[in-house]
């Protein structure tokens, strides 16, 4: 049988995939890594299905490797004989415990199979939670910041374990950045935030994250002249409106749009 490992997205029960939550419901035992994850499984499982791992508060590599090791003598078995999911916030493959598990079970239980559930990452989610738009042909880095620290370089860059806003706020502004932070973003428990302002963010949270963008970025989009384009169309409108006659128009004032054909909006083909 088969060790899933299963994407929960950001933290709302309901941003869960269909087929992670087919999995979840169908799985012997979902094992969780920590108390987040643990409460976004619960709301599709009953908690009799969740399994319990150890996992040591240590940056110990060696500690750590045991931990890994025992919590794959754990699940391995469990997937040999029926289905068995391991569960992560956000994607099992972007900065994620799942890939500890997965080394530790290639080497020592090769036999297990292996499946993974994509999900929605904060890597993803934070454009929408910040009304961001990263366009095609964008380039967008992701960074560490924790402690502090202040990454540099990239044009764009999502920031991930911004524990100290405050001071990483200092650094990305000396680089001329414009910084953007997202704290429990589509999470059910906490207080969702958005803001660019650090000291509103100035207590720890490690499920804070940071969007900068150089301040002298210049983005050519085709569309974005539909902006003054709207604008002076409304100027016109109103304009008109003063000067307007009471006359009905002739047609009735009906307006007539061309059908776009369908399979060439220049949407999603990509214009061609
Ligand atoms: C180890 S990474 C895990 C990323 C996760 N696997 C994913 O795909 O989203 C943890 C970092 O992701 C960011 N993060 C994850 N979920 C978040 C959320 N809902 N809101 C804000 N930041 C989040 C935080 O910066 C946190 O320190």
């Amino acid at each position: 049988m088969t060790l899933y490992g299963v994407g929960l997205g950001p933290g709302e029960a309901d941003l869960v995939t269909v087929r992670g939550k087919q999995v979840l419901e169908e799985a012997d035992v979902v094992y969780s890594p920590g108390r987040l994850s643990r409460s976004v499984a619960l709301a599709h499982v009953d908690e009799s299905k969740i399994g319990d791992l150890d996992f040591p508060m240590t940056k110990d590599e060696e500690k750590l490797r045991a931990a890994w090791k025992e919590a794959a003598a754990e699940i391995a078995p469990n997937a040999r004989e029926g289905n068995v999911a391991f569960v992560t916030l956000g994607d099992p493959n972007v900065y994620s415990t799942f890939g500890h598990l997965r080394r530790t079970i290639d080497a020592f239980h090769p036999d297990v199979e292996l499946e993974i559930v994509p999900g929605v990452s904060a890597v993803t989610a934070f454009a929408t939670a910040m009304g961001v738009e990263i366009e095609a042909g964008a380039g967008l880095s992701l960074r560490e910041a924790a402690n502090g620290h202040s990454p540099t370089g990239p044009d764009r860059m999502i920031c991930f374990k911004v524990t100290d806003a405050p001071a990483t706020h200092e650094g990305l502004l000396e680089a001329g950045y414009d910084v953007t932070y997202g704290r429990r973003l589509f999470m059910e428990q906490g207080e969702t935030l958005v803001t660019d302002d650090p000291e509103d963010i100035d207590e720890r949270d490690y499920y804070t994250l940071a969007y900068a963008v150089k301040e002298d970025l210049e983005v050519e989009q085709a569309t974005a002249a539909f902006e003054a384009e709207a604008e002076s169309s409304e100027r016109g409108a109103s304009e008109d409106e003063s000067t307007a006659s009471e006359e009905p128009l002739a047609d009735g004032g009906a307006v007539v749009t061309e059908e776009i054909a369908e399979g060439c909006t220049h949407g999603d083909c990509g214009g061609h």
